[in-house]
């Protein structure tokens, strides 16, 4: 293979040249691995603090095995790895951080292609952002979803599960051997969680964007077949480099619509506005809320996984996985996109079905007719808001109540179990400073648990508003991503209890019931909370973050027409 990005380290006369050659040779490779073989780097976010990307090593060596068998020399590397459930204050603080790390590794390494593993929620985005910034070929293989555990006969999704037993637990109806048992079992292998949260979200748009092959994500973290789909990537990424195949080129504004096309229909995870958007903005295209509220409007929810439906990612994998639900929706889709197997969308999917009509369902029985998310607008969020309607409760998608404000959330935290705490189900809870800049971090803290005395008078939802992000195993009238966040003075900063709250998410509309001179008059004193880092990473994070609307990417990361 000849003008090789890697010929520039590499065959370069003199020292230099002699000096790479020398040193990659140190690594037991013979002087022929120069003679025009292709370096494929191997991005790995293996990490033993990330159970969900804990088997990544495994899928490296078939992937491995795949680059060699196709005429490459393969280099895994690492890159940090962000594990949902320990990082503190919270992953989504680290994605724009794992993005430099993954872009400048491929942009200074003698690297051809690059192979990009992912799992976990945050990492599939920051592989994504980082690759689509280096733009040299690229394929990404997800880890796949971790395999059901069971409880009591009971199937349990992570996440979703574990927060509806939970309020079981904390109202007195499980006991602690029961809990104990439910600890042990609701994580019972490696891989990402198990329901259409963020991770399984984000690897079938990743696949719906056309840079995974077919059918990479469904496929559970233990089954041989994602080794073997490895195997066939490490191949792949080979023929890529031939072709010149980029990941600029793939990821087109018709490749981001069939992507948000995707979510709709797969009813998921609300993170997934902001991935999107934020990766696209690293190839210069703004996509906005309006995009995925002109798309939700006519793409019917049709993938029957919690949290909005019923099954597990297992069942959609053995149901035909995301070709079959691409297949399904395929008059929305824009066919022509192309894809890292060289074929176009049209293509990869036109052979494909489903298997099992229950869980995928046909378009005359979609779980709605409309996408899974909703954009909101108004006088509490003029610069938009997102709700999961096919997690919420269909009574409370008009509303109006009284909010219930928590300053923070360590307050909601000490207060929500009171019994004297003055709400009932038509209260609204607002939760504020809890956005990028407030939190800090954007965490998935948008899904305020419902009060005690609520659960114990058999209420099991309400209407809850925050400037947060929430899990996308999570469910519930929740309301997300208010922008601007109250710490840089959006009207969610100035709401008071009992000020009434109109939410009509048919009109696509989040009002504060308050006389907008009253709402500018309370805007004038507000004062910015205190920053929470004067130095390191987190001041860079503070300074440069920008809002949910935007991606939260960092400002010098995007392209000027995206600021
Ligand atoms: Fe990693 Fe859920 S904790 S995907």
């Amino acid at each position: 293979m000849k003008n090789k990005r890697s010929s520039q380290w590499f065959q370069t006369p003199g020292y230099h040249g002699m000096a790479r050659r020398a040193w990659l040779r140190s690594e037991g490779y013979p002087a022929d691995v120069f003679d025009g073989k292709p370096i494929v780097g191997i991005c790995n976010s293996w990490s033993e603090l990330n159970n969900c990307n804990a088997h990544l090593r495994e899928v490296a060596t078939a992937v491995k095995r795949g680059v060699l068998a196709a005429g490459g020399i393969p280099l895994e590397f690492p890159t940090i790895s962000l594990g949902e459930m320990f990082m503190l204050p919270t992953t989504m603080m680290f994605r724009n951080l794992m993005a430099m790390d993954v872009e400048e590794s491929i942009r200074a390494n003698p690297l051809d292609a690059v192979v990009l593993l992912c799992g976990c929620d945050k990492t599939t985005p920051a592989q994504l952002m980082g690759a689509a910034s280096a733009d040299i070929p690229a394929i990404v293989v997800p880890g796949g979803p971790m395999l059901a555990g069971q409880f009591q006969g009971q199937r349990l999704g992570s996440g979703t599960d574990g927060r509806k037993l939970f309020d079981l637990y904390r109202t007195g109806r499980l006991t602690d051997e029961e809990w104990s048992e439910v600890e042990g079992c609701i994580a019972r292998t490696s891989g990402h969680c198990t329901v259409m949260g963020t991770a399984s979200t984000m690897t079938s748009l990743a696949e719906a964007l056309g840079m995974t092959l077919p059918g990479s994500a469904s496929i559970p973290a233990p089954d041989s077949r994602r080794m073997a789909i490895a195997e066939l990537s490490g191949r792949a990424v080979v023929e890529l480099i031939e072709k010149g195949l980029t990941p600029s080129r793939v990821l087109t504004r018709e490749a981001f619509e069939n992507a948000i096309t995707v979510l709709m229909a797969l009813g998921g995870s609300t993170n997934a506005v902001v991935h999107l958007i934020a990766i696209a903005g690293r190839v210069g295209i703004r996509l906005t809320l309006d995009d995925f509220d002109r798309i939700a409007r006519k793409t019917p929810c049709v993938v029957n996984v919690k949290p909005s439906g019923e099954y597990l990612m297992e069942d959609l994998f053995h149901a035909g996985g995301v070709p079959a639900v691409m297949n399904r929706i395929a008059g929305l889709l824009h066919g022509g996109c192309a894809t890292v197997n060289g074929k176009t969308i049209g293509e990869n999917i036109a052979t494909t079905h489903s298997a099992n009509d229950d869980v995928i369902r046909p378009r005359d029985r979609a779980l709605s007719a409309e996408g899974g998310i909703a954009v909101l607008c108004g006088n509490l969020a003029p610069d938009g808001a997102v709700i999961k309607v096919t997690a919420a409760s269909a009574e409370l998608l008009q509303h109006r109540g009284p909010a219930y404000v928590f300053e923070t959330r360590d307050q909601m935290m000490a207060e929500i179990d009171r019994d004297d705490l003055p709400v009932d189900r038509n209260t609204v809870l607002v939760m504020r400073n809890c956005g990028p800049k407030g939190a800090p971090g954007f965490p998935e803290w948008g899904h305020i648990p419902m009060p005690r005395k609520l659960l114990q008078q058999g209420v099991t939802d309400m209407v809850r508003i925050s400037d947060a992000r929430m899990s996308g195993t999570s469910f519930g009238t929740v309301i997300l991503h208010v922008a601007p966040e109250s710490a840089v003075g959006g009207p969610l900063a100035v709401v008071k209890t009992g000020d009434e709250i109109v939410l009509d998410v048919g009109a696509r509309k989040l009002e504060l019931a308050v006389a907008q001179d009253e709402i500018e008059g309370r805007l004038a004193s507000f004062q910015v909370p205190p920053r929470h880092y004067e130095r390191g990473y987190g001041r860079l994070f503070l300074d440069h973050v920008t809002q949910a609307n935007l991606g939260c990417d960092f400002d010098f990361l995007m392209p000027e027409v995206n600021r």
